[in-house]
């Protein structure tokens, strides 16, 4: 594998100490609902589903508890040990893989590929979110479909607020400053938690992406038929919108031999009719 320079991801201390904000109990109760909207979107033809950037096993889970087959990928390690545990507690099974997302690659394993809850566009450079793109493509079976969950960009430039701040039912207070950079492209963010008087801060960055600049990586690198949502419930995406949803879709080589059978047909009956008119007009 590649050597690479740690990044903020790889440090497994900052989910360990934010999971309790991260994934609260009514975000894992949210879930099984957030699955069957996903699933409504993306109709995915069988039971073969990845959950990728799967963390502590939130939508994993669900589905599995649905009959599907799932491989949950994340890198952090600590997330992972959570997910196991909760799967075990809720008696499904589950294929967990620590891996990182931009070296995940299954070919044509999947009906389905999930990326939730802004697990999308982590990388200092962003042709390591194409590369993410390429092996979740190469990892789809013909006719596949894939929804990527993030917050979009012209959501967040109508709100946008330099520093924010607000207290938690644990009494934590919670300060939130972030800094746009590299031509509101990415975002910086620092959070800083108080608690009992001691302060923590957690920098972390990542791109947002815009509605058709999302668009244009998934067809980049060969998705079709990429539709974008404001949110799970399938609401029209635009700067209101809470959520940037994109559900794209594998070319299909059984139902594209369909459609190309379909066009020769309907080619050969133009072609029958047009002959007829000449005919009827020589007759004429
Ligand atoms: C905000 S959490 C979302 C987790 C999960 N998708 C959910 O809906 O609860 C982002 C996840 O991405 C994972 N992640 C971050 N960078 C990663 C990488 N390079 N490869 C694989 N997983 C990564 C983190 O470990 C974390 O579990």
């Amino acid at each position: 594998m590649t050597a690479r320079k740690k990044e903020w991801f790889d440090d497994d201390s900052f989910w360990r100490d934010l999971y309790p904000f991260l994934f609260t109990e009514k975000r894992f109760a949210d879930a099984p609902d957030e699955v069957k909207k996903a699933l409504t979107l993306t109709k995915p033809k069988g039971k073969s589903v990845l959950d990728l950037c799967c963390g502590p096993g939130r939508s994993a889970i669900a589905l599995a508890k649905r009959g599907f087959a799932v491989t949950g990928v994340d890198k952090a390690r600590y997330l992972l040990e959570k997910a196991r545990a909760r799967a075990r507690a809720a008696k499904v099974k589950i294929e967990w893989v620590q891996q990182d997302m931009r070296d995940f690659v299954r070919p044509e394993a999947f009906d389905l590929i999930l990326n939730m809850f802004t697990s999308f566009g982590y990388f200092d450079d962003k042709q390591d979110d194409v590369k993410t793109l390429e092996h979740m493509f190469a990892s789809l079976k013909a006719g596949g479909a894939c929804l990527i969950h993030v917050k979009g960009k012209e959501g967040l430039a109508k709100i946008f607020q330099p520093l924010t701040s607000n207290v938690l039912p644990d009494g934590t207070i919670v300060v939130q400053r972030h800094e746009i950079f590299d031509d509101w492209s990415r975002i910086r963010n620092e959070w800083i938690l108080i608690r009992k008087g001691r302060a923590k801060s957690f920098k972390f960055h990542h791109t947002i992406y815009s509605g058709q600049e999302l668009k244009a990586c998934l067809e980049q690198v060969g998705f079709t038929n990429v539709a974008l949502y404001g949110n799970l419930d399938g609401d029209e995406y635009g700067p209101d919108a809470q959520w940037l949803i994109a559900v794209a879709r594998k070319p299909g080589t059984r139902s594209a031999s369909k459609s190309a059978r379909r066009t020769k047909t309907s080619g050969r009956r133009r072609k029958i009719a047009a002959g007829a008119t000449r005919l009827r007009q020589a007759r004429k």
